[in-house]
C-alpha cells in the first residue's frame, strides 16, 4: 500500500473501508459517522448543490469537537460524490471551494472527458482535495489515469448497488487487472479500491486479497442507524432479502417508474427484482408498470412495501445484510473480520 493513504487521509485505520456516496442516502450523519469510526465517509451529492452545502455545513459544525487528524487544516475529513452528468459543475465548484472535502468522488458522466473537465475544476477551487474516479472497466480506468491523475480509482463491480455502467464484470477479476495494468502503465502511485457485492469483513479480505488497497461499500450501510431512507418498508425490504444473485437485478426500468429515465443510456441500476421488475420481464408494458407504480407510490410505504413496486437499490451481498447497527459498529466490524479472515487464510498455506 502507498504511504500516501496515511498522508492524505490520516484520521483513517486499517484497513480502509469506505462508505459510498450515494446520493439521496448518504448525508452528513452517515459521512461523519463512518470517518468517526476510522474510515472514509462521503456524502453522495445530487442535482440540487444548495442541498449539498447545507449537508457540508451540517457536517463540518458536526465534526466541530472531534479531533479527527486531516492533512491540510483546511479539508473536512469526509468526502463528497458527484454523479456528474446530473450536477452542474459550476454550482459544484463554488460548494466545494467554500467546504474543502477531503476527497471529491466523480462518478456517471455524460461523456468520459467529464472526468477530466471535473478533476481540473475541483483541483482549482480546492487543491487539497484528493480525487477518486469511479469506473467498472480496465480499459477506461487506463484512459481515465492518463487524463486526469486520480489519487484513487474506484473500481465498481456488476455486483454493485445503484447505478454503474453496464456490463461490468466481478471485483476478483476486475480488481487484479486493473492494478497490473496500472503498475504496466507506471501509474503504480494510484490506489484502487473495490466496491461491489462485499457486504461483510470476509469480502474485505478478498478484495485485500486482490490487491485493493481498501474497499467501498454502499448496501452494507443501507442498514446502519445512520443513513437516510425515504421509508422504513425500504430497510425493512433489505433486511429481509437474501439470495441477492436472484433476488436483485440490474435494469433501466427502475428509472422509467416515475417517467422516463434522465440517465445516460449507457447506465443502469441494480435494484432489488420487486413487482415492477419482474411485471416488466414477463411482457407488461412500461405505460402499464408505470400506472401500478404510480398508485403503489400513493400508499403510506410509497411502493416499497410488501411488493415492492419502487426501486431499493441494492448489491448482490444483501444477503449479508442482516441487522441495524450503527455505521461505527459496522467500520469496526468489517475491519476486525477482515484481519481475522487474512489470519486464518494464512494458516491454510
Ligand atoms: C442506495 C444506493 C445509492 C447509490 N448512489 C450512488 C450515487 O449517488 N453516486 C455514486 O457514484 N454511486 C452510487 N451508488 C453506487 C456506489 O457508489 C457503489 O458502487 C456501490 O454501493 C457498491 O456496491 P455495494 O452496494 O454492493 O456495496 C449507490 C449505491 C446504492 C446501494
Amino acid at each position: 500500500m502507498s504511504t500516501s493513504f496515511q498522508e492524505h487521509y490520516p484520521w483513517t485505520g486499517r484497513p480502509l473501508i469506505a462508505s459510498a456516496a450515494m446520493g439521496g442516502y448518504a448525508g452528513p450523519a452517515l459521512a461523519t459517522a463512518v470517518s468517526r469510526a476510522g474510515g472514509i465517509g462521503f456524502i453522495g451529492a445530487l442535482r440540487d448543490v444548495a442541498i449539498l452545502d447545507q449537508q457540508l455545513t451540517s457536517a463540518k459544525a458536526s465534526l466541530q469537537n472531534d479531533d479527527l487528524k486531516v492533512a491540510s487544516e483546511s479539508t473536512l475529513p469526509i468526502g463528497v460524490g458527484f454523479l456528474l452528468f446530473a450536477t452542474p459543475l459550476d454550482d459544484a465548484s463554488v460548494v466545494i471551494g467554500r467546504h474543502k472535502p477531503a476527497i471529491i468522488w466523480l462518478a456517471c458522466p455524460a461523456q468520459e472527458q467529464d472526468f477530466g473537465t471535473w478533476s481540473k475544476a475541483m483541483k482549482k477551487v480546492s487543491p487539497s482535495s484528493r480525487i477518486w474516479i469511479q469506473v467498472a472497466s480496465v480499459s477506461v480506468a487506463l484512459r481515465v489515469v492518463s487524463t486526469c491523475s486520480p489519487d484513487v480509482l474506484v473500481m465498481q463491480s456488476s455486483d454493485a448497488g445503484g447505478h454503474g455502467p453496464f456490463p461490468g464484470a466481478g471485483i476478483v477479476s476486475l480488481v487484479p487487472e486493473t492494478r497490473d495494468a496500472l503498475n504496466r502503465g507506471g501509474f503504480s502511485e494510484i490506489g484502487v479500491f473495490a466496491a461491489g457485492g462485499m457486504s461483510d469483513g470476509r469480502g474485505v479480505a478478498a478484495a485485500l486479497a486482490c490487491g485493493a488497497d481498501g474497499v467501498v461499500m454502499g448496501t452494507l450501510f443501507l442498514a446502519s442507524k445512520e443513513v437516510e431512507l425515504p421509508a422504513k418498508e425500504f430497510r425493512e425490504a433489505i433486511l429481509k432479502t437474501n439470495d441477492g444473485g436472484i433476488s436483485t437485478a440490474r435494469s433501466a426500468v427502475f428509472d422509467q417508474l416515475a417517467g422516463k429515465s434522465f440517465w445516460p443510456s449507457e447506465y443502469d441500476g441494480r435494484a432489488i427484482a420487486g413487482a415492477s421488475y419482474k411485471d416488466f420481464r414477463s411482457g407488461v408494458g412500461i405505460e402499464e408498470v408505470q400506472n401500478r407504480y404510480a398508485i403503489a407510490a400513493k400508499e403510506a410505504h410509497k411502493g416499497f412495501g410488501e411488493e415492492v413496486r419502487a426501486a431499493i437499490w441494492a448489491g448482490s451481498g444483501i444477503g449479508l445484510v442482516t441487522e441495524v447497527k450503527t455505521a461505527g459498529e459496522i467500520v469496526t466490524e468489517c475491519r476486525d473480520l477482515a484481519r481475522l479472515c487474512l489470519q486464518k487464510a494464512i494458516k491454510c498455506l
